[in-house]
C-alpha cells in the first residue's frame, strides 16, 4: 500500500520533472543552456553512431565492457563504434579515436579515459559537434565538457579495500601493530588516487596511532603508484620492498593492492621470496583471483559487475536518444577540478572467501569457481 502511494507520488513528481525538463529544453533550443551542466535536448535518430573509447586492456573488466557495449548498443538499434587504446601509445591512440568518432557524427561518446587529464581538447570538440560525453568508470578531469559520469563508487571501493585489509589482518593476529605495504594504481588514471584516498580514509587513523606500520615508510600515492597498472611493475616494487624492508625477519602482515592483477603480482613476488603470504586485497573479481581467494591466498576482491555498469551506460544513451535527461543519483561527489559531474553510481561489493558463493551466484563464469 505504502509502496503504491509512493509510486504514485514518484510518478507525479516525475511528471513535474518532465515538464520542467521540457521547459529547460526549449530554453536550450533558444540558445540557453541548462545550468547544472547536464545535457538533455532534442534527441537523435535511433540508429545513430555511438562511440565508445576504452583504455588498453589492463584488466578483464575492460575486455568484457567492449563486448557488452558492442552487443548492447547494436541490440538497442545504434551503430556501435567501440575502440581500445593500444598498449603503448595509449593517450595519442585514444585522442585519435575520439576525434574519428566525432568525424563519424557520433551522438554520444562514452569514454573510459586512458589518461584523465589529456582529453580536454577532444571532449571540447565533441561538445562543439553536439555530442554528449559520458565518462565511463574513470572520470575525465580539468574540463567543463564532460556531461555525465557512470561508475561504481570508487571512493567506496577504496574504503572497502582498507576495511578488508584490516579485518583480514585482525583475523590472523587479533591486535597490532601490523606491518603493511601500500600499492596504488597508475597515476594517469583518476581512479587510482580515489581508491587510495578511500583506503587511507580507513587506514590513516590506525597508521597515525601506530597500530599499523607501513614498513617502508612509503605512504604517499606517488611513492606507491604502479605505472600503467602493469603487473611487472608491481612485482618489481614488491621484490625491492622485500629486500629493503623485510629481509631481517620482519613479517609483512598485509598489502593494500588496488586491483586483482596487481594483487597476484604482489603474491607472486612474495611466493618467489619464499615468505609467508600476507593479507592482500584486490578488485575486479578476475577469474584467477577468485580461484586464489578460494585457495586461501589472495584475501579479498571487489565485485563491480561490468554487466550492470554497461547496462547503466546504455540506459543513459537511450534516455538521450529520446530527448530526455539520463538518470543520475549523485550530484556532489565527483568533482573533476572544473565542475562536479552529475553521476550515476553503483554500489561496489567486497568479496572474501566467506561470501564468494553468494556474491557470484548470478555470474555464470564465476559461480562455478566458488563451488
Ligand atoms: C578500474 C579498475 C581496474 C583498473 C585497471 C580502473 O580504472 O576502475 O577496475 O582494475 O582501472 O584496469
Amino acid at each position: 500500500m505504502m509502496r503504491n502511494l509512493l509510486t504514485k507520488a514518484v510518478a507525479s513528481a516525475a511528471v513535474a520533472v518532465l515538464m520542467l525538463g521540457a521547459a529547460a529544453c526549449s530554453k536550450e533550443r533558444e540558445g540557453g543552456s541548462s545550468d547544472d551542466g547536464s545535457t538533455s535536448g532534442k534527441g537523435f535518430a535511433g540508429d545513430a553512431v555511438i562511440g565508445v573509447a576504452l583504455p588498453s586492456k589492463t584488466s578483464e573488466n575492460w575486455v568484457l565492457a567492449g563486448d557488452l557495449f558492442t552487443n548492447g548498443l547494436k541490440e538497442a538499434g545504434f551503430k556501435a563504434d567501440v575502440q581500445y587504446a593500444g598498449a603503448s601509445t595509449t593517450v595519442a591512440d585514444q585522442q585519435a579515436q575520439i576525434s574519428a568518432m566525432i568525424t563519424k557524427g557520433a551522438k554520444v561518446i562514452v569514454i573510459g579515459a586512458t589518461d584523465a587529464a589529456q582529453l580536454s581538447t577532444q571532449v571540447k570538440q565533441a561538445k562543439e559537434s553536439g555530442a554528449v560525453v559520458i565518462a565511463y568508470d574513470r572520470l575525465i578531469t580539468n574540463t567543463p565538457d564532460v556531461d555525465y559520469y557512470v561508475a561504481f563508487d570508487n571512493f567506496k571501493v577504496g574504503q572497502l579495500q582498507g576495511q578488508a585489509l584490516l579485518e583480514g589482518m585482525k583475523a590472523r593476529k587479533a591486535t597490532g601493530p601490523w606491518n603493511i605495504e601500500l600499492f596504488s594504481g597508475s597515476p594517469d588514471d583518476n581512479n587510482s588516487a580515489v581508491f587510495f584516498n578511500g583506503a587511507m580514509d580507513v587506514l590513516k587513523p590506525l597508521i597515525d596511532k601506530g597500530d599499523i606500520v607501513v614498513g617502508s615508510g612509503q605512504t604517499d600515492v606517488k611513492q606507491t603508484a604502479v605505472q600503467g597498472w602493469k603487473a611487472e611493475n608491481a612485482q618489481q616494487r614488491m621484490d625491492s620492498l622485500l629486500t629493503s624492508t623485510y629481509n631481517g625477519g620482519r613479517t609483512l602482515d598485509g598489502a593494500l593492492s588496488p586491483n586483482d592483477t596487481l594483487a597476484r603480482a604482489v603474491l607472486t613476488s612474495i611466493k618467489g621470496a619464499g615468505k609467508a603470504l600476507p593479507v592482500v586485497t584486490g578488485q575486479d573479481s578476475e577469474a584467477e583471483s577468485v580461484k586464489s581467494i578460494m585457495a586461501g591466498e589472495q584475501y579479498s576482491t571487489i565485485n563491480k559487475d561490468t554487466r550492470k555498469l554497461v547496462a547503466a551506460s546504455i540506459a543513459m544513451v537511450k534516455a538521450l536518444q529520446g530527448g530526455g535527461s539520463p538518470e543520475v543519483n549523485d550530484t556532489k561527489s565527483y568533482d573533476n577540478g572544473v565542475k562536479v559531474v552529475p553521476s550515476y553510481l553503483l554500489p561496489p561489493v567486497i568479496v572474501t572467501k566467506a561470501n564468494a558463493a553468494e556474491s557470484y551466484a548470478n555470474d555464470p563464469k564465476l559461480a562455478p569457481l566458488t563451488k
